[in-house]
């Protein structure tokens, strides 16, 4: 093995899955954040872990809110999940400057995108500060898909390529002919 840098070694763990997390402001206001660092955090009860900066945007609605969305991203969303990685809600009101398109939660008050393949509302139950990011830990209290069915994952240096979703198409219709949730 050949010593490198860190940071360069980092790299490697790539690719990376990407994720949109959505938050609404104690004023009102939505932004929609691109996280690469987010896993499922539990199995009973159901939750996602995001790692986000503190000093987004995003991490003072989630700690002013202690709600979220979390959106996984279509690849006809890609252009629009690179702007919302590239500029900060605390500059500028992303949501106008994009073709996302917001639906209603049912169970808390942060909105769904439209055309994600799937939308999960999160619920802050946990949390975890680590150095200059906070590992937020969200319990799912409802679930969406959309029927887009292409994907995206980031190669590394925000190189977002098309994946096809993961399930087989049995499973998705299977899923998709399941009775709604009320
Ligand atoms: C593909 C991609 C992955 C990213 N992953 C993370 C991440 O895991 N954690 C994080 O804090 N920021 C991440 N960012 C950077 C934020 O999305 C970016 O700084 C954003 O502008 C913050 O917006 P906000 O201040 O409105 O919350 C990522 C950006 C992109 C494009």
């Amino acid at each position: 093995m050949k010593q490198i840098r860190i940071e360069e070694a980092m790299k490697f763990r790539h690719p990376e899955i990407v994720v949109l997390v959505v938050t609404k402001s104690k004023e009102g206001k939505i932004d929609v954040t691109p996280i690469g660092w987010a896993m499922l955090g539990s199995s009973n009860p159901k939750t996602w872990a995001v790692g986000i900066a503190k000093r987004h945007y995003s991490h003072k609605a989630i700690l002013d809110t202690k709600e979220f969305t979390l959106c996984i991203p279509s690849y006809k969303q890609r252009k629009d999940v690179l702007f919302c990685g590239s500029v900060s809600g605390w500059d500028v009101g992303k949501l106008p400057k994009t073709k996302l398109k917001i639906l209603p939660s049912k169970k808390i008050s942060v909105p769904l995108l439209e055309d994600s393949l799937a939308c999960f509302e999160c619920k802050l139950i946990d949390q975890m500060v680590t150095s200059d990011h906070t590992i937020f830990l969200g319990e799912i209290v409802a679930a969406y898909i959309s029927g887009e069915d292409e994907g995206l994952i980031n190669l590394g240096s925000r190189n977002l390529v098309k994946t096809k979703r993961g399930l087989e198409d049995n499973d998705f219709k299977e899923i998709s002919n399941q009775k709604k949730v009320q």
